[in-house]
């Protein structure tokens, strides 16, 4: 078992920069997610890692060992690097048996023969496809199909694990079952895992770190509860889940329990404290869960109320999703056991300082 050190990572293809100066470390046997939006670098991190591409700058370590270094010229090859890579297209042979596709890598290894047999039982078995071996992959469903890629990196016992999208070519019910299950087999195996993904929900189930990136840059770095709960900026709080975001302007520091004071409209709402300065502007990042809306006026003086307008309320059967707006701005709530409400009807929305982050910025700065 091995960690995994990337620093100052750059690659360019012409104009584009895919990668722009990252820097992250893998802790041994734990699973770090690259999570962004499509075009954001995570392949191309990934492939550097892999050996698949040159960097232009930066270096990467796997354990004490230096596998690519732009300033010092080092470049291991790919299948020299002791990495198994699993791609979004399985990428299996389909004119080989699955025990054939699992044994390819211990050949190009020169394993000898005896021990292939064992170890390819072994691969299989972990991926619960024992028995399976003599089929061909289109003899296999999708969410198999997959276990075999994933069989066939680990067979050689790698020092680290690299999945690019793994689950996203399979259907819904599946993915949400191979998370889980290849979670279990990470934890298990014990495995340092690279895990790349667009998919919020999957990076939240599956990652001890999260990565979040956006136009070849880490925007935040940092558990799953974290990066929930206490997004650095707004591309994270908009793209980690769904976040309403208010503007406002910060009218007293170090209030209470070192709370700050923002104005939005006509209330002033308290939030955790985040730095930003009295006087200037601040974005209020809300979580619709961590509002509590109520057909009733709370009582007089109680802070951290927001008296809203229902635009639309959408019944979803445990909870009822209400857009609403107040003082200009929109705010998104899931409301429970309130009746289903007409549009232009008016709810008291209770938000507990602790769930509101500031974040500086606001689009009037
Ligand atoms: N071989 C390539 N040639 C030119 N541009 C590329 C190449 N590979 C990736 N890119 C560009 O680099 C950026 C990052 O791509 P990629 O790493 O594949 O993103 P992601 O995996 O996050 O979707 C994108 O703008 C993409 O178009
Ligand atoms: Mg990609």
């Amino acid at each position: 078992m091995q960690n995994v050190r990337v620093e100052k990572l750059v690659k360019r293809f012409g104009e584009v920069v895919a990668v722009d100066g990252i820097s992250f470390e893998v802790p041994k046997g734990k699973l770090l997610t690259l999570l962004g939006p499509s075009g954001c670098g995570k392949t191309t991190t990934l492939n550097i890692i892999a050996g698949f591409e040159t960097p232009d700058d930066g270096d990467v370590h796997v354990g004490e060992r230096l596998i690519s270094s732009a300033t010092e010229n080092v470049l291991v090859p790919a299948h020299k690097r002791n990495l198994g890579m699993v791609f979004q297209s399985y990428g299996l042979w389909p004119h080989l048996r699955v025990r054939d596709n699992v044994a390819f890598g211990l050949q190009m290894r020169k394993t000898p023969k005896s021990e292939i047999a064992g170890a390819v039982e072994r691969a299989l078995g972990l991926v619960r496809l024992d028995g399976l071996g003599e089929r061909y992959p289109s003899q296999l469903s999708g969410g198999q199909q997959q276990r075999v890629a994933i069989a066939r990196a680990l067979v050689y016992e790698p020092d680290v694990l690299l999945l690019d999208e793994p689950l996203s070519n399979l259907d819904a019910a599946l993915r949400e079952e191979m998370r889980l299950e290849l979670k279990d087999l990470q934890t298990q195996s014990g495995i340092t895992t690279i895990f790349v993904t667009h998919d919020q929900v999957e990076a939240m189930v599956m990652s001890d770190i999260i990565v979040v990136m956006n136009e070849g840059r880490i925007e935040q770095m940092g558990s799953p509860s974290d990066v929930y709960q206490h997004p650095a900026n707004e591309f994270v709080a908009g793209f980690v889940g769904i976040s309403n975001f208010l503007e406002g302007e910060v009218v007293a520091t170090g209030v209470g329990e070192g709370q700050t004071a923002v104005k939005v409209g006509e209330v002033t709402l308290l939030c955790k404290s985040a730095g930003v300065p009295e006087g200037s502007k601040a974005l209020l990042s809300i979580r619709p869960e961590d509002c509590v809306a109520s057909q009733e006026a709370p009582p007089e003086g109680t802070p951290n109320v927001i008296k809203c307008t229902v635009d639309k309320a959408v019944y979803m059967g445990g909870v009822l999703e209400l857009w609403l707006s107040a003082s200009g701005q929109k705010i998104r709530v899931h409301g429970h056991r309130l009746p289903i409400l007409e549009s232009g009807a008016s709810v008291y929305v209770s938000i507990d300082p602790a769930s509101i982050s500031a974040i500086k910025g606001g689009s009037s700065t």
